[in-house]
């Protein structure tokens, strides 16, 4: 072999030597190409933002508390801001959290429109945003992902139930959600949907009770001293405090929740599974509040720059007569 084609090999092994000490960049986020720990954003605590509705509900409450128990648990810097109803306090929240340089804002939002703007400007900032519990019509190059339910199967499915129960006969009166929130958007899409199919099923009256017991109760005493509404046979709620709240008002007028008029919602409350079980209520198709983990998952892979679903629905259960009895020992919330 010449001395020229002998230095060729050696430089052609060197080069390759070089390529595989500093061609691996395939290494998950967090680790050094050695496997030790860097000091990059995945490594340190990091600090989240998270907007909250208010605090409407018994399905709230536990969101709340899954929310603030799993970022402790994790070690997770949390700015808790609750909205208190109000979207002009989630959009202010909005700011507020931009100015401080969060890592990770979480916005569960109050209404399903008119986050642009809101959004833009956390993009700008190079802030992620992760959409909670409810969607919005935004388009998804704003925000990371969106984590919760689908709230259109949910009134699908209760629509569904009922048509089943009544062989596709009864006379609805509704109780709706907060205006604008989609989860009273599209509960109510999604159950129009279903007894659409049934010509003998109508909605007679519908009102918000804006996700409230008090004010489901309100909006049901109207209903039955309304002298038109005389004839309704079911009761759909938008969620299970409204039915509660419905229940009680049903009793007090001198009826029997459940038997003279049927009683079903969506979110499956331990208080609302109970109710089944006594036979005060019919129908209960779930909402998982219990989102904390699968948020923080979220947020800690996107603050480390990984990537993550767009879209993920909780899996969730229907209870009815069938199952109450069994299913409100183990209810969480
Ligand atoms: O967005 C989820 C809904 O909001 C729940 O069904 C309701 O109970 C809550 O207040």
């Amino acid at each position: 072999m010449s001395t020229q084609r002998l230095l060729h090999g050696v430089c052609l092994a060197v080069v390759a030597l070089a390529l595989a000490a500093c061609g691996d960049n395939t290494q998950p986020a967090g680790s050094s190409p050695t496997g030790s720990p860097t000091t990059n954003a995945a490594s340190k605590p990091i600090n989240v933002g998270f907007i909250q509705t208010g605090s409407e509900s018994a399905w709230r409450a536990a969101n709340t508390n899954s929310v603030k128990s799993e970022a402790e648990k994790r070690g997770i810097k949390l700015n808790f801001i609750s909205g208190e109803g109000s979207v002009d306090k989630q959009r202010a929240a909005m700011s507020t959290l931009i100015a401080q340089g969060v890592d990770v804002i979480i916005l569960d939002p109050l209404q399903n429109f008119g986050w642009d703007p809101s959004l833009k400007a956390a993009k700008n900032a190079n802030i992620p945003v992760i959409i909670a519990d409810r969607a919005i019509d935004s388009s998804p190059d704003l925000y990371v992902c969106f984590i919760g339910s689908n709230f259109d199967e949910e009134g699908q499915r209760v629509g569904e139930w009922l048509a089943k129960k009544t062989d596709g006969k009864a006379q609805i009166v509704e109780i709706e959600g907060q205006n604008g929130s989609a989860a009273a958007v599209d509960r109510k899409k999604g159950f129009e949907e279903a007894i659409a199919k049934y010509p003998g099923m109508k909605v007679i009256a519908s009102k918000s009770g804006e996700f409230e017991t008090a004010q489901g109760k309100q909006v049901m005493e109207a209903f039955l001293k309304n002298p038109d509404l005389k004839g309704m046979t079911a009761v759909f709620a938008h969620n299970d405090d409204m039915a509660l709240g419905a229940i009680q008002a049903i009793k007090e007028a001198g009826k029997q929740p459940g038997k003279d008029l049927l009683i079903v919602s969506v979110d499956g409350e331990k208080a609302m599974v109970q109710a089944i079980a006594n036979g005060e209520a019919n129908c209960t198709v779930e909402c998982k509040p219990l989102l904390g983990p699968a948020l923080f998952d979220a947020a800690e892979k996107v603050a480390a720059g990984q990537k993550v679903e767009a879209k993920q629905y909780s899996k969730e259960e229907l209870f009815d007569s069938s199952n109450a009895a069994q299913a409100v020992k183990e209810r969480q919330y």
